[in-house]
């Protein structure tokens, strides 16, 4: 079976951040975002994927390639101005073929991967399986009303949500959607709605399975869901992935699940506490302490610093401050000559300065 994997869009509340590139590269524990669902299509045995580019498509080609990396095929499909999610399947038309394919966004990230999809299609043959978990506001998600397994509506981000089963960004279609995608018609903020052609489905009398998936699901459409991811995949990583490489100097603490990359220093009174990642050519010094949940990139320096739950991402210098629940761009400085009291909660886009 095929797959479309969708990194276009608009990326608009994150855009304001000036986070350069494509939203899907963000690093969710030190990996773009998007290689989590090219992953979990290569676990369930998927080779062949359609990655769905949009007008802003830095650092996607650069990294997947041709996708052999990830044991995967991959074809770049240009969706140019992004017109929904259907709108992405129908560009996607010729790749397709009549075949049934996985539908996986790209900035959905789910801990029981996209395997439950295929055995749910195997097993019952039904023209579409979705996914659906309880969330606490449905109003932000599709959403999909059920009696037991009758679907009784499906609508995209309900003023008033008559369930709390929010769809997930995860998806598999027979070749019965595409009929439904030609005759669809653009929503209030004109897009053309995959939950809509779902719903169209429904009320062509074909069958839409919904499977309620197991473990946690992120969407990581806005700043706090990448720290919520980062915290979810980081305390969930198997422990072979934590692996010390780079030096640590006696007298440095080291306590958990914790990764060093490759020419990483970590000096004589710092201390890291796990669940934590730290990529290569990482500097620690100055008795700062990093973790728990925090995810730091490559050729970051720590100095007199603390650091919890964030994500600090490549090149960024860290001085003098403490942070908690922040999210730090590449090539970012902050520094404080100054001891601060308490921690700042800071979201910072790429290459700011801050001197306090
Ligand atoms: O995350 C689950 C939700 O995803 C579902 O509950 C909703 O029913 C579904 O519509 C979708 O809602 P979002 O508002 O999160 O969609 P968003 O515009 O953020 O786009 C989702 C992904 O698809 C994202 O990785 C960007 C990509 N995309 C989006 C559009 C609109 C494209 O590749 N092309 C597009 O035209």
């Amino acid at each position: 079976m095929k797959a479309l994997v969708l990194a276009g869009g608009h990326g608009t509340r994150l855009r304001p951040l000036t986070f350069t590139g494509n939203k899907h590269m963000l690093p969710i524990a030190n990996q773009p975002i998007l290689h989590y669902a090219l992953k979990s299509l290569a676990a369930a045995g998927i080779r062949d994927v359609g990655i769905i580019l949009g007008p802003i498509q830095e650092g996607i080609g650069e990294t997947i390639g041709d996708g052999s990396a990830f044991g995967l095929r991959v074809e770049y499909i240009r969706q140019g101005e992004p017109k929904g999610l259907a709108h992405a399947v129908l560009c996607a038309r010729e790749f397709l073929g009549n075949e049934p394919f996985l539908m996986h966004l790209g900035d959905n990230l789910l801990q029981s991967g996209v395997q439950q999809f295929l055995h749910r299609f195997e097993s019952r043959r039904p023209d579409a399986v979705v996914g659906a978990t309880p969330v606490a506001h449905p109003e932000h998600y599709g959403v999909v009303e059920l009696d037991g397994e009758r679907i009784l509506s499906i609508e995209e981000k309900p003023l008033l949500p008559k369930s709390h089963l929010a769809l997930i960004g995860v998806y598999l279609f027979t070749d019965a959607i595409h009929d439904v995608i030609e005759h669809l018609a653009p929503s209030r903020r004109g897009e053309l709605e995959i939950t809509e052609a779902i719903w169209q489905l429904c009320r062509r009398g074909k069958e839409v399975s919904v499977l309620e998936v197991r473990g946690w699901w992120k969407d990581t459409g806005h700043p706090d869901d990448l720290l919520e991811a980062n915290e979810l995949v980081l305390g969930s990583l198997p422990t072979e992935e934590f692996r010390l490489q780079g030096s640590i100097e006696p007298g440095a603490i080291v306590e958990g699940h914790v990764a060093v990359g490759p020419g990483s220093v970590i000096e004589r009174g710092a201390r890291i506490l796990g669940p934590t990642v730290l990529g290569a050519g990482v500097r620690v010094s100055g008795d700062s302490v990093v973790g728990p949940n925090t995810a730091i990139g490559n050729r970051v320096s720590l100095h007199r610093a603390r650091v919890r739950r964030s994500i600090i991402m490549d090149g960024a210098r860290i001085e003098g401050v403490a942070l908690a629940n922040s999210l730090i761009g590449r090539n970012v400085e902050i520094r404080s000559a100054r001891p601060q009291a308490g921690e700042a909660i800071v979201t910072l886009g790429d290459s700011a300065r801050i001197s306090l």
